[in-house]
């Protein structure tokens, strides 16, 4: 059997960070007197820092000096970093355990694939990074979701094709990620807005041993 990966994203699919992503960033949008809506928002899910900021300044028409720009994204990470500080295992999204378990106990590779800079502190937070081969995240990567290189940089460290790696995601972007880099995508969340998936689940709790296993067996068309 060709060997399999799993790829994981973490904000919204490990744990529900994306909420707090989405707090911090409203609160700085308000800040700036920038209307900012929960449709906008979905475009931000997997984009990094800068380019985040980049698109909020865009759709408030306003422009601002590097200073500020480097000022507001550290801000914005200051208070992220609050909404986070007392975050502990119970914040891990339903059913992610039993599918790292049972990927574990069917030996297969697994990696993260985050755009954030603060993925490590999390996984440990949740006492989660063991379960990890490899981990890519945002202080690794050049070039943010939709573009693959998050992803093929996990495949590359796993030592294993692109082709046969499966993963998993909560936003737009990121889905385009996997897409982009030839591998199966499994979008978390709702079908409407992941329709670029291949397959779609509300969360983990409807993601089943037997899909999984036709995974292990499944090609990307
Ligand atoms: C992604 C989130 O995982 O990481 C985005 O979906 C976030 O919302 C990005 O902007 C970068 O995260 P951080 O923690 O480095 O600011
Ligand atoms: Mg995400």
């Amino acid at each position: 059997m060709i060997e399999k990966a799993f790829i994981f994203d973490l904000d919204g699919v490990i744990v529900d960070t994306a909420k707090y992503h989405f707090l911090a960033w409203k609160s700085l949008a308000t800040a700036l007197e920038i209307p900012f809506s929960s449709e906008q928002n979905e475009q931000l899910k997997g984009v990094s820092r800068i380019r985040s900021l980049e698109k909020i300044l865009k759709w408030g028409n306003k422009t601002i000096s590097e200073e500020k720009f480097t000022r507001l994204m550290f801000e914005k990470n200051e208070e992220y970093l609050n909404y986070i500080a007392t975050m502990d295992d119970k914040e891990i999204l339903p059913d992610v355990p039993r599918v790292l378990a049972y990927l574990i106990k069917k030996q297969k590779a697994i990696a993260l694939g985050s755009a954030s800079k603060n993925a490590r502190i999390i996984l440990e937070k949740v006492k989660l990074i063991d379960n990890f081969q490899v981990i890519v995240d945002g202080t690794d990567v050049s070039k943010a979701k939709p573009d693959p290189e998050v992803f093929l940089i996990g495949a590359k460290k796993l030592g294993v094709d692109p082709e046969n790696c499966i993963v998993f995601e909560d936003s737009i972007a990121g889905i385009e990620a996997a897409n982009n880099a030839r591998m199966i995508s499994i979008g978390i969340g709702d079908a409407g807005i992941l329709h670029e998936a291949d397959y779609v689940f509300k969360d983990f709790t409807e993601i089943t041993e037997e899909f999984i296993n036709m995974l292990f067996i499944t090609e990307k068309v």
